[in-house]
């Protein structure tokens, strides 16, 4: 039976040039090297330089996946942009990508999931493209967590980092099996009750300042290895798979001991993992997609191979996709 499977036909990511090494920051606040990496694997991260925005980081890695996918960016005419740290409250910041892409056609909008952001945008872009409302998209994720750090907060500010990147998606007819290519299998969860354990104390509504993160950290660490291993079981069960049939997991970079935990109890092997976060640290909605570029461009991500990606953050919010690339 013929369908129609939405394909990842390009993709690219951006970082800024400045690296903060763990070194960097213990010179400013009371942490340590040997702290960070114990707890998170976290070695490095980029941060943005001043008047550098979310919406430059999505542009450079939307051009790059353009690049990558052979592709003029008048042909789109879909942009989900991912963020929490948007340009402005408002208008969103994928409005911003889409006029500097010269693009003036077709529909431009944030999506706001935090960590799980992409793999919401991803989902909301498949399915608009499934409906033939669209036809072709940009999916991006980008995000400068370094301005809504509390720089004095050693409990978080030394987790997260800057960074964009993107995929072109388009429709392609496949026989409604596990063999074609493109997205197999999606699912999106959340629970709100989890809203004040990670969130920004800042809100046009609350209190019309923009805020900082705050975090109970080992709240989140308790909740993201159970919701992300069964998010990861449940969709490939969707498919009629198994995890051990995954070739490659592209988790959220957020904590390396969140990613042993999820491994342990999905049983799947650490070699399968793409593991980004001792460079770029927690790079929020970005993170997937800037994984997701450097195993693709290193090689290790070939056409064929199942790849699943899944996040959990905010909210809680938390998400799974399977593609056959
Ligand atoms: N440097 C040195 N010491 C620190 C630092 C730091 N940067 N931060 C905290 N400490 C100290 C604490 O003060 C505490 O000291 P005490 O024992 O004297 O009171 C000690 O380290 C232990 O603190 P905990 O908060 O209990 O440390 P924990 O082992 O839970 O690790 C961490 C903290 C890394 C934040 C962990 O809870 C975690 O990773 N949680 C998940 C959070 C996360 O990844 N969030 C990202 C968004 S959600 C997501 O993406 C899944």
């Amino acid at each position: 039976m013929s369908v129609t499977r939405v394909i990842i036909r390009g993709c690219g990511s951006y970082l800024p040039e400045n690296i903060v090494t763990n070194h960097d920051l213990a010179a400013k606040i009371d942490t340590t090297h040997e702290w960070i990496v114990g707890r998170t694997g976290i070695e490095a991260r980029h941060i943005a330089a001043d008047g550098e925005l979310t919406s430059d980081l999505a542009f450079n890695a939307a051009q790059n996946a353009l690049k990558d996918a052979g592709m003029a960016a008048e042909e789109i005419d879909l942009i989900v942009l991912a963020t929490s740290t948007p340009d402005h409250t408002f208008p969103a910041t994928a409005t911003k990508v889409q006029a500097r892409l010269g693009i003036h056609h077709g529909a431009a909008f944030d999506v706001q999931a935090v960590c799980s952001g992409f793999v919401y945008a991803l989902s909301v872009a498949e399915n608009l493209l499934k409906s033939g409302q669209h036809s072709k998209a940009l999916v991006i994720g980008a995000e400068v967590f370094s301005r809504i750090l509390d720089w004095e907060d050693r409990t978080t500010c030394v987790l997260f980092g800057d960074g964009a990147g993107a995929v072109v998606l388009e429709t392609s007819e496949g026989e409604g099996t596990n063999d074609d290519r493109g997205i197999l299998a999606a699912q999106l969860r959340s629970d709100g009750r989890y809203y004040d354990k990670l969130y920004v104390d800042g809100g046009p509504s609350t209190n019309q300042i923009t805020g900082f993160l705050r975090m109970e950290g080992r709240e989140v660490f308790r909740h993201a290895v159970g919701n992300i291993s069964s998010i990861i079981l449940s969709t490939v069960e969707q498919a009629g798979l198994e995890p051990s049939q995954i070739d490659w997991f592209v988790p959220h970079q957020a904590n390396k001991r969140i990613l042993e935990g999820t491994a342990r109890k999905v049983g799947m092997s650490m070699d399968k993992i793409v593991i980004t976060l001792d460079k770029h640290g927690n790079t929020s909605a970005a993170s997937i997609p800037l994984a997701l570029d450097v195993a693709y461009k290193d090689g290790r991500i070939k056409k064929g191979d199942l790849v699943l990606l899944e996040a959990m953050g905010g909210g809680f919010t938390w998400g799974a996709a399977l593609i056959r690339w």
